[in-house]
C-alpha cells in the first residue's frame, strides 16, 4: 500500500492505496463519489469516464499511481449544485433511461462542449463512440447536447 494525495474536484484527497488500484475504485471505494460507474472495466463502455486535466479518461483502466497531481474531475464536481447546462438540459428533457451510463456521457459531452460549444450530429456521434447506451437513449442524449448548447449560448451573453 502507497499513500495518494489526489486533486480530486479542486480538493486534495489522500487515499493509502495499492499502486495499481484503478483510480475508478479510488474514487467509488475510498471517497463514495459514485457517480462514475463500473460498467464493463476493459475500457469499452465509457461509464467510468472522468476528466483528467480536463481530458475524458476511462477511470477503470487509470491506475491510481498513474494520476500525479492531474486535476481529477467527477461528475460530482463538474459544476457547482449540478448545474452545468448539460445536467439542465438532461433534466429538462428527461434524457436518462436507467441513468447508468448517464455521467459517462455527461463527461465525454462536457469536455467535446469546451472544445466545440456547437457540435453537430457527427461531432456528437464520434465523440461519443465510445459511451455506449443499453437503454438506448442515443436520441435523446443528441437533443440533449444541442439543448446544453443552447443553454450555454445564453448564460454566456
Ligand atoms: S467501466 Fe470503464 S470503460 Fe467500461
Ligand atoms: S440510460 Fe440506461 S444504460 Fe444509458
Amino acid at each position: 500500500m502507497s499513500k495518494y494525495t489526489l486533486n480530486v474536484n479542486g480538493e486534495p484527497r489522500t487515499v493509502d492505496v495499492a499502486s495499481d488500484t484503478p483510480l475508478l475504485w479510488v474514487l467509488r471505494d475510498h471517497l463514495n463519489l459514485v457517480g462514475a460507474k463500473f460498467g464493463c472495466g476493459i475500457g469499452q463502455c465509457g461509464a467510468c469516464t472522468v476528466h483528467i486535466d480536463g481530458v475524458p479518461t476511462r477511470a477503470c483502466l487509470t491506475p491510481v499511481s498513474s494520476v500525479g497531481k492531474n486535476r481529477i474531475t467527477t461528475i460530482e464536481g463538474l459544476a457547482p449544485n449540478g448545474g452545468h447546462p448539460l445536467q439542465q438540459a438532461w433534466q429538462e428533457l428527461d434524457v436518462p433511461q436507467c441513468g447508468y451510463c448517464q455521467a459517462g456521457q455527461i463527461m465525454t459531452v462536457a469536455a467535446l462542449l469546451k472544445k466545440n460549444p456547437h457540435p453537430s450530429d457527427q461531432d456528437i456521434d464520434a465523440a461519443l463512440a465510445g459511451n455506449l447506451c443499453r437503454c438506448g437513449t442515443y436520441l435523446r442524449i443528441r437533443a440533449g447536447i444541442h439543448r446544453a448548447a443552447e443553454i450555454a449560448g445564453k448564460e454566456s451573453v
